[in-house]
């Protein structure tokens, strides 16, 4: 067996996988964000560790486990967290989260500074919710903490480094900090210079499937792991997704939606120019990349809406008639910049809107509404890639908008292709399994993995009529963003 530990933004859920990919046991814990002010999102990296070491220790604690048995653990980790540690390798301040949106000053300062070199070095724009913006944030406005600060870290790699002792990044992970040569493969002088960062900032680059360690005797005895077993890197949430969906060669694409949404396209050439319209990263496959677009306020948006006006109801009777009412919602059009918005607009000022209401809409057209406004929202991802000439012939769904058949056809209509879901699907927890047991040796490569880990299940295909009454939606929902910024800058 192996363990793939999914670090997420609201939870971290671990997956006991065996040698044919299947799920033999599961467990999650929950742990709390913090929003001090609008636009900030923090945790205390503590609670990722003691929510990691309960649900593993669930695992082992189960009825008739010998973990004896689980030669290898690895990890996805929510991405772009800024975790700080102090020189005896503690956080000194809470992280500040991927949808944390206090940075913009700092994100105009690494453009002025960098100018085209940001670009060609990072491969992505500056955008608030990656990590440099974030460390520069610190420095600015809390100079006493920074003070202390001799490292950072990545969400996961920090629950790593507490269960091995070692303190290391892969570089998908890194990818998202704008502080590596993507291409490269190595910190980058030229960026660290030109902020004043030491490179002893920066923890030891290694791929996502490198033996990182083994687990330091304490946490072998609170986990009920035995200390033989082999510790892997790991990868980013994104990248680990990709892998627990096949991705890992050139034509082949991902929606997933969770509290964010992504469109992620596989990426063999390290120099294909986006123009830092969409991100690029590498991906937890060694010397392969990804381009991505993302939404921020994706499955958030849904959440909001039933915490708001459903708190008592399930998702699934929130969503109960959606497939009721027509495409198009019966007029009502949703854009889901609740938290700003990244691709395409790059602008965390951006609010959301209802637009269309109808004294006849019930519910069930708003929840119709969100589902399609997130869905324009990555469609805007998918048009930027087929844009700058990617194929797009079928799309793989994972996360929250893979659990309702409509939303999968809404999917195929919107994206204008054929969307395929995965059998039993698992997120981003899969990757990380995947990646331990490429790492233990079971498979030559990640591909071998996915042949005999990934299945697909039901294909959904495009409709004609849905597809034209979209089409012509998608020209209003675009119209929206330009018509109503004004109101929030
Ligand atoms: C990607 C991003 C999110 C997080 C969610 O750039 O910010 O998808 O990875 O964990």
């Amino acid at each position: 067996y192996v363990i793939g530990v999914d670090l997420g933004t609201s939870a971290v859920k671990v997956l006991l996988v065996d040698k044919n990919g299947t799920v033999a046991a599961e467990a999650t814990r929950s742990y709390p964000m913090f929003h001090e002010q609008t636009g900030w999102s923090e945790q205390r990296a503590d609670d990722w560790v003691d929510g990691t070491i309960a649900a593993l220790r669930e695992l082992t604690e189960a009825e008739g486990m010998d973990a004896a048995v689980i030669e290898g653990i690895s990890f996805s980790g929510q991405m772009h967290g800024l975790v700080l540690l102090n020189g005896e390798g503690n956080p000194i301040r809470n992280a500040i989260l991927w949808n944390d949106t206090r940075t913009t000053e700092q994100c105009r300062e690494i453009e002025r500074t960098l100018g085209e070199k940001l670009l060609s070095i990072t491969r992505n724009p500056a955008l608030e919710g990656f990590t440099l913006p974030k460390i520069l944030w610190v420095r600015e406005n809390e100079p006493e903490v920074f003070a202390q600060a001799e490292l950072f870290l990545l969400p996961k790699d920090y629950v790593r480094y507490r269960l091995t002792g070692e303190l290391h990044m892969d570089y998908s992970d890194a990818a998202g900090t704008l502080l590596l040569d993507v291409a490269g493969k190595a910190w980058s002088g030229e960026v660290l210079d030109a902020f004043e960062l030491q490179a002893s900032f920066c923890p030891s680059l290694v791929e996502s499937h490198s033996l990182v360690g083994m687990l330091l005797p304490q946490y072998a005895e609170r986990t009920g792991l035995s200390a033989a077993t082999k510790v892997f890197a790991g990868g980013a949430d994104n990248a680990c997704g990709a892998i627990g969906s096949g991705i890992l060669s050139e034509g082949l694409t991902l929606c997933s939606i969770g509290t964010s949404g992504v469109i992620l396209a596989y990426e063999n050439d390290k120099s294909k120019d986006y123009a830092g319209k969409v991100h690029f990263f590498n991906h937890g496959q060694e010397n392969s990349f990804y381009a991505m677009g993302v939404t921020l306020a994706a499955g958030y948006s849904l959440s909001w809406f039933k915490k708001t006006f459903a708190a008592n109801e399930s998702f699934d009777e929130l969503l109960a008639g959606v497939g009721e009412v027509r495409p198009g919602a019966g007029g009502l059009l949703f854009t889901p910049y609740l938290v700003g918005e990244r691709t395409p607009y790059a602008d965390a000022a951006i609010r959301a809107s209802f637009i269309g209401v109808d004294g006849a809409h019930e519910r069930v057209h708003f929840v119709r509404a969100i589902m399609e406004g997130i869905t324009f929202s990555l469609n805007e991802s998918v048009d930027l890639l087929r844009s700058s000439g990617k194929q797009i012939h079928t799309i793989v769904s994972i996360g929250g908008g893979a659990q309702s058949p409509e939303w999968l056809q809404m999917q195929a209509d919107i994206f204008n292709t054929t969307v395929v879901a995965l059998e039993n699907e698992q997120g981003p927890g899969l990757g990380a399994a995947m990646l331990a047991a490429y790492g233990c040796g079971w498979f030559d490569s990640l591909s071998e993995c996915a042949e005999v880990f990934v299945k697909h299940a039901e294909s959904y295909a495009p409709q004609a009529d849905a597809v034209q009454t979209y089409k012509g939606l998608f020209r209003v929902y675009q119209q929206v963003y330009t018509q109503t910024r004004e109101l929030n800058q």
